[in-house]
């Protein structure tokens, strides 16, 4: 006879086991996903050049994919050098014809208002990041969205005070900007790269990532609606040719990119004694250090928030973990326990923790690191939650026993693994924190203020959190030591990478 699942059982028929069972389930989450209705995403998507929607010169489309379903959500152009050459062109006409001599106050205005628009189509805007990109929706409401907008807020502000900002120094536009963005937070990344350019004086050329362009081509309709002068804005799409199309055009005046060590270097060797100036915001390994007098499950929630948080996508994620040694068993016990409680799946559900991997090839690279992990030996502990069929998906998973030589310990896996090692003193969790060609940001965990301090003066990272983890805000300057880049973004400093300062 087949056997019959619990709820086909009638009360009297179950086991104490079944009831456990129906216990267990009764903690379960009803599915609760986000009604995409509302959302209108076109078949086809052109450039944005000049203030219009035209069509590439190349020909040529790509299709964007929804990573949790392998659905092609819509084509989208894509820009070659001819295509980049029209957009540089209409950049630096707006730059010369309108948007460098317009009052300082009038595009703090045009900033302003982007920034409210941003605010009044977050939920589109939400879901559209979690379909192209593969995020929980939690993640793209409540941060990704709400600090876009927070970023042109912040710079609107700045666009007439910059007399302020630099003591005394007249500072003047560099001219026009060529922006090049990653896929782990595309419209976030789109804002921290837009605001500060734009208040500053400069136009732009900006290109979205290849698996994630969906939002930036949104921003740009928002761009038309809130009617920026044509080309202040020029939005290019397309893959890694397109982006070196930007880097290489000889009427650029600054690069800005965030992205893989490997093109950064790529692009600073391509500008090396050229006249553009350069910021680079590359990847991280950074090290969360969890001392014995933490509060030990506040600091659990800081791991997992430093980790596990947008499926590990983060170039400042805290992807070491330096445990005291006399509270790594607890420490890891509590760990384990808690990656069992992550719901991993559907990212359009509000009570997915833990959504998909942005592409194919994320995954393969997260997957080979894992299983060169468990190949050098380390102890592999994983979440035995169930996987979707289609989709790219991989459950929240970390090492212990790693040795720092390892390549788990040593490269950016960019995915949800965290390796655990441990210390004994201050000074070996600074050495071992410090052991990176990285050095992108940290955390500290400890009951001691003082101790935050005395270990924050000897990390040799840009961000470093105190109890707490991957917090941001559009006042605080953003960048890394070493080979995790250089220059800074938001906060004050951020507006000097677009800015020539005189006297
Ligand atoms: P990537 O560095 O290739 O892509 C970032 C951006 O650069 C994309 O817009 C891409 O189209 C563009 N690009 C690629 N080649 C270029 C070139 N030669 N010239 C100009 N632009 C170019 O990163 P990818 O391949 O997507 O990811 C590889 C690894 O990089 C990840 O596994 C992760 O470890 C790291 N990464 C770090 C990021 C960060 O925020 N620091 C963001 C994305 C990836
Ligand atoms: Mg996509």
């Amino acid at each position: 006879m087949k056997s019959m699942t619990v709820s086909e059982k009638s009360e009297a028929q179950k086991s104490t086991k079944d009831l456990a069972l129906d216990f267990g389930r009764a903690w379960e989450y009803a599915p609760s996903p986000e009604a995409t209705d509302h959302v209108k995403i076109e078949k086809r998507y052109e450039l944005f050049i000049g203030g219009k929607w035209v069509a590439p010169k190349s020909g040529k489309y790509f299709p964007t994919v929804s990573p949790s379903t392998e659905e092609t959500l819509a084509e989208v152009a894509e820009a070659n050098a001819e295509d980049v050459d029209l957009a540089v062109r209409a950049a630096r006409r707006a730059y010369d014809g309108v948007w460098s001599r317009m009052r300082p106050e009038e595009r703090g205005k045009y900033i302003f208002r982007i920034a409210r628009a941003i605010q009044e189509k977050a939920r589109e805007l939400a879901i559209v990041e979690t379909l192209d990109g593969g995020k929980p929706i939690k993640e793209s409401r409540d941060v990704d969205i709400p600090l876009a907008a927070a970023h042109f807020f912040y710079h609107a502000g700045w666009a007439d005070k910059l007399d302020y900002a630099f003591h005394g120094r007249k500072a003047r536009p560099l001219g026009v900007a060529g922006q090049v963005i990653p896929w782990n937070f595309p419209l976030l990344m789109a804002a921290w790269k837009l605001a500060p350019a734009l208040a500053c004086g400069n136009t732009v050329v900006l290109k979205p990532a290849e698996t994630t362009p969906l939002s930036a081509l949104f921003l740009a309709r928002i761009i038309e609606e809130c009617e920026l002068p044509e080309g202040v804005v020029n939005i290019v799409t397309g893959a890694g040719a397109t982006g070196a199309a930007v880097v290489d055009h000889p009427g650029i005046d600054k690069i800005a990119f965030t992205g893989s060590t490997a093109v950064g270097k790529r692009i600073q060797a391509a500008l090396a004694g050229s006249h553009k100036r350069l910021t680079l915001e590359l990847g991280g390994k950074a090290a969360n250090i969890v001392f014995a007098d933490a509060p030990i499950d506040q600091a659990i929630e800081g791991i997992v928030n430093g980790i596990y948080f947008n499926q590990g996508h983060v170039c400042c994620a805290g992807s070491r973990l330096l445990v005291e040694e006399s509270v790594h068993d607890v420490v890891v016990r509590k760990l384990a326990d808690r990656i069992k409680t992550l719901r991993l799946g559907d990212p359009l559900d509000k009570n997915t923790d833990i959504g998909a991997i942005n592409s194919k090839m994320q995954l393969d690279k997260i997957r080979e690191l894992v299983a060169s992990g468990e190949k050098e030996g380390a102890q592999l502990y994983q979440s035995t939650c169930p996987i979707p069929q289609k989709g790219y998906f991989f459950p929240p998973t970390f090492f212990t026993g790693a040795s720092q030589s390892s390549r788990i310990a040593r490269e950016e896996i960019f995915g949800p693994v965290l390796t655990v090692m441990t210390f004994r003193t201050p000074d070996e969790a600074i050495e071992k924190a410090n052991n990176t060609m990285y050095g992108l940001s940290a955390g500290i965990w400890t009951d001691k203020g003082a101790k935050i301090f005395h270990m924050a003066t000897r990390l040799k990272a840009g961000v470093i959190w105190g109890n707490t983890f991957n917090k941001f805000d559009p006042t605080s300057p953003f960048g890394g030591y070493k080979e995790s880049g250089f220059g800074r973004e938001g906060g004050r400093q951020g507006l000097s990478a677009y800015v020539e300062l005189d006297g």
